[in-house]
């Protein structure tokens, strides 16, 4: 099989860049975007000293207009393309319901929400022109349940999850499979963020029934798994990576 050609959203950190660094490995060619043009620049030149082609397209998900060039670029250069991951996100704002402000729904929302579909729409139109291919979204346990002051976050992440369905049964009739992952926490800079301290993760560790958080490079194996040929007869599907967390509640461990 001739190497996929891969786009991916928030490319420059975390799971995304994991994700860029897993293609590579594979030979892919590979597509990565980000709001930061010197560290874009760095990491294509990384892919291709790994011996991939790479291109990096600044685009912020947020804009139809940079999206819309992102998708063009990669197929001015590589000829279509065969897997999507939109993997950009925020952990945006946190807090009570009864704080919320529009610009803490839009500081969540417009990238979460607006920029995966968005991503979907431009990639729809160039994958369904090429014959089909694989689009992977992220979602999180955030789109599995619910958490008290996380409502934004949560919404977002729910939000994925059902026009991931939704598109997938859009995409069957075009050979085009939409799935998402849904990480549970993984070691990233946003994890790092969102649990602050030491004594914060450590206590985040005590709940998960595998005692760590996931890495980057384990989403980025679920990734690769969706978007290939092995995962032809799934889709509309989330594959969820949390260590167990959502198997059930250490308070009530059954039999
Ligand atoms: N880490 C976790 O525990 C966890 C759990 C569940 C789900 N997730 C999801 O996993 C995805 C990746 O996050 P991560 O954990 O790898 O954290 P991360 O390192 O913070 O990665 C997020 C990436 O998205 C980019 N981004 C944010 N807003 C963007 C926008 N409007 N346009 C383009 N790029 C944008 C960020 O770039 P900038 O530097 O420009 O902001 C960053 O490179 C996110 O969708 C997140 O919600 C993470």
């Amino acid at each position: 099989m001739p190497a996929p050609v891969v786009v991916i959203t928030g490319a420059l950190s975390g799971i995304g860049r994991a994700t860029a660094l897993a293609y590579a490995r594979l030979g892919a060619d590979v597509v990565v975007s980000g709001r930061h043009e010197e560290r874009g620049a760095e990491l294509a030149g990384e892919l291709e000293g790994m011996g991939a082609r790479a291109l990096f397209v600044r685009a912020d998900v947020r804009r139809d207009d940079d999206v819309r060039d992102l998708v063009d670029r990669a197929v001015d250069r590589f000829g279509g393309i065969d897997v999507a991951l939109n993997n950009a996100g925020t952990e945006g704002w946190t807090g009570p319901i009864t704080a919320v402000t529009d610009d803490a729904y839009a500081a969540t929302f417009d990238t979460n929400v607006k920029g995966t579909l968005l991503s979907m729409k431009h990639e729809f139109r160039v994958i369904q022109e090429h014959g089909g291919g694989s689009i992977v979204n992220v979602s999180s346990i955030y789109g599995r349940m619910g958490y008290p002051e996380v409502s934004v976050y949560a919404g977002s992440k729910h939000a994925v999850i059902g026009f991931t369905k939704a598109a997938a049964l859009e995409g069957a009739a075009h050979g085009i499979r939409v799935n998402a992952v849904a990480p549970g926490f993984t070691r990233t800079g946003m994890y790092e963020r969102v649990t602050g301290d030491d004594r914060t993760r450590a206590a985040v560790n005590s709940v998960l029934p595998l005692r760590r958080p996931g890495t980057p490079e384990e989403v980025a194996e679920a990734v690769l798994f969706l978007g290939s040929d092995k995962a032809a007869y799934i889709t509309g599907q989330t594959l969820t990576l949390d260590g167990g967390l959502m198997a059930g509640s250490p308070l009530f461990p059954g039999d």
